[in-house]
């Protein structure tokens, strides 16, 4: 693997077969959905495989998708195709977590056009890829303002501002991040390599992290394989550390939860980062494995777990269709690649 190429390498996981599943699921719900709303219901709560309850109050169709990467050229034409796709097929809500453009933020202005026919109402989380910079700004700032002036001027409403009510359902989310609590223990790299965003292997060969080396009897076998760097390390400049922004991230979705749990009978969460570890692709390669590190957080998740009225959460950024239940709430990363992009419908 080419060292600092690792942003790029994890999101070229292959998604073929899952793909094939997930349209052939979506297919079906399209299918279903023709059926009276009285019939649907018990049988979305199966498609869905969401668990079994009753839900009230009237259809709503939301759309989630993620990961668009509209400024990487190979990402273009999926986009503009699932754009259109999910356009003609209507909906009640659309919700894109994250990752939707990088550095230059008029892309998102790009992205949003595309799916202007959509008629229903439109939500978005920023992805870390929406924090990069250039010329060492502050990606607080970004984040805070630029990012949120992005979704105002396109008529998305900024999840991570504010949550968003609609009828008996809200809708609640931001970023996350990752505080390396998904680092895979095994692996035994020590922390400051993941507090560097850097393996040992490429700290090896660039002079600026080569110090990382110098306690070199805390190194595992076969640590100097770890080739790679987390991009993020070059191009996101917060005012704090990744745990305390992790943090800072955990205790907003609790504060947007608490403001709106008691006023609604459900809660629907999007977080780019993911909450849970299972939903952590698993390998065997070692520069994939330490980039585990960087996926997520159990804090988002044990956030999530407080409030019982949070029925589905939905993430991006690993780049791969993956599903886990905790009680009550269905977790679903949405799986888009940069070459092949995915979308779920979710009935309620
Ligand atoms: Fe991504
Ligand atoms: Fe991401």
């Amino acid at each position: 693997m080419e060292v600092g190429n690792l942003n790029d390498y994890i999101h070229g996981f292959s998604s073929a077969p899952e793909s094939r599943r997930a349209a052939a699921c979506r297919d079906m719900r399209y299918r279903l959905f023709c059926i009276p709303a009285s019939v649907l219901r018990p049988l979305c709560v199966f498609v869905w495989t969401a668990p079994a309850r009753v839900v009230s109050g009237s259809l709503m169709r939301i759309i989630i998708t993620s990961d668009l990467h509209y400024n990487v050229a190979r990402s273009r034409e999926p986009t503009e195709k699932i754009a259109k796709e999910i356009c003609a097929g209507g909906g009640d809500c659309l919700l894109f977590v994250g990752d939707t453009a990088s550095t230059d933020l008029t892309v998102m202005d790009r992205v949003f056009g595309l799916f202007e026919p959509f008629r229903g109402v439109k939500m978005a989380v920023a992805g870390n890829h929406e924090l990069w910079t250039v010329g060492g700004a502050d990606s607080l700032a970004r984040y805070e303002n630029d990012v949120s002036a992005a979704c105002r001027r396109n008529g998305v409403h900024y999840l991570d501002e504010s949550p968003l009510v609609l009828e008996d359902t809200a809708f609640v989310g931001n970023v996350g991040w990752y505080d390396f609590s998904f680092r895979p223990s095994g692996m035994k790299i020590p922390l400051r390599f993941y507090q560097h965003k850097v393996g040992p292997g490429a700290a090896a060969y660039f002079d600026k992290h080569r110090h990382l080396l110098s306690h070199e009897a805390d190194l595992p076998p076969g640590a100097l394989d770890v080739t790679s760097r987390w991009m993020d390390g070059e191009r996101v400049r917060l005012p704090e550390s990744d745990v305390e922004f992790t943090r800072r991230m955990a205790d907003k979705l609790r504060r947007h939860l608490s403001e709106v749990h008691d006023r609604v009978s459900r809660v629907i969460a999007a977080v780019h980062h993911l909450p849970f570890a299972e939903l952590v692709p698993p390998t065997i390669v070692p520069n994939w494995a330490f980039a585990g590190g960087f996926l997520g957080s159990e804090l988002l998740g044990e956030t999530l777990l407080d409030f019982p009225k949070v029925t589905h959460a939905f993430c991006g950024h690993s780049h791969r269709a993956r599903t886990c239940r905790k009680g009550s709430l269905v977790c679903k990363s949405i799986g888009s690649t940069y070459r092949e992009k995915q979308y779920e419908v979710l009935d309620l």
